[in-house]
């Protein structure tokens, strides 16, 4: 059978992404900055506040400050995330969303149980393999309103290297959408600044009715993250 034609270009624009990372960045050589490390406070105040307060990572207050200020995580509603080893999203999700929601996470590491009165749903795969994302929307009973990642590449310090995978989790992210996500559904995911990012902009602006780039008080002062709050997906 044939795909869709909006399938096809999903694929063809993930495809495309890859790509295009790959060749401007081969191009380019290597900067001065490769290389040099930043030095970071692992042991941050947040990081101490998850400790205290038993999230499971310091992520959980990005989430908690996107939802603080957008309201998406709402009562029943089913949430997927890509990138959730090792919880601290699924447990701000969960707790939010409740027992009449369902939250399903997909990670290549394996997630340990939750504690939730919300339905949750922990997948050990590759979010950049179609069956493994079908097996999250059958796991939910059906698509999502709210897709989430905070997957990130392993970071090596080399940039080319470092933006061509950028680039490939900018594809996973944006080949779930027509597989996992419900039409007028919500996209929230992680960024890092850097050329790949425009590709998957100007991409979701076709996708979404808004593309808001946010940077949060609770990313580290050293990181190069951001997110991105796409609302109205016109799928
Ligand atoms: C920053 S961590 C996520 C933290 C999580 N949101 C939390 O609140 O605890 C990023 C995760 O993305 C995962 N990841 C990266 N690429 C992935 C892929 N293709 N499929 C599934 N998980 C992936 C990594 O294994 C890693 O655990």
């Amino acid at each position: 059978m044939q795909e869709p034609s909006a399938e096809r270009s999903h694929r063809l624009n993930a495809y495309l992404l890859g790509v295009l990372c790959y060749n401007c960045h081969a191009k380019k050589g290597i900067s001065p900055e490769m290389g040099k490390k930043k030095i970071y406070n692992r042991k941050d105040a947040y990081y101490r506040k998850a400790k205290k307060e038993g999230f499971r990572s310091r992520a959980a207050y990005k989430l908690k400050e996107l939802n603080s200020k957008y309201g998406f995580l709402k009562e029943g509603i089913k949430a997927l995330e890509l990138g959730c080893w090792p919880g601290g999203w699924l447990e701000v999700a969960s707790s939010a969303i409740g027992e009449k929601g369902v939250v399903v996470g997909i990670d290549l590491k394996e997630v340990e149980p939750l504690n939730s009165n919300c339905a949750v749903f922990l997948i050990q795969g590759d979010a950049g393999e179609t069956e493994v994302l079908k097996d999250a929307v059958r796991c939910a009973g059906g698509k999502f309103h709210l897709l989430l990642s905070d997957m990130s590449p392993k970071l090596t310090g080399i940039r080319d290297v470092d933006e061509a995978n950028m680039g490939e989790v900018y594809g996973t992210v944006l080949n779930a959408i027509e597989t996992v996500l419900l039409p007028k559904g919500t996209l929230i995911f992680k960024g890092f600044k850097g050329e790949a990012y425009g590709e998957i902009a100007s991409c979701l602006k076709k996708l979404f009715n808004k593309v808001k780039r946010i940077e949060l008080d609770s990313t580290r002062k050293s990181s190069n993250e951001f997110y991105t709050y796409c609302t109205g997906y016109r799928g």
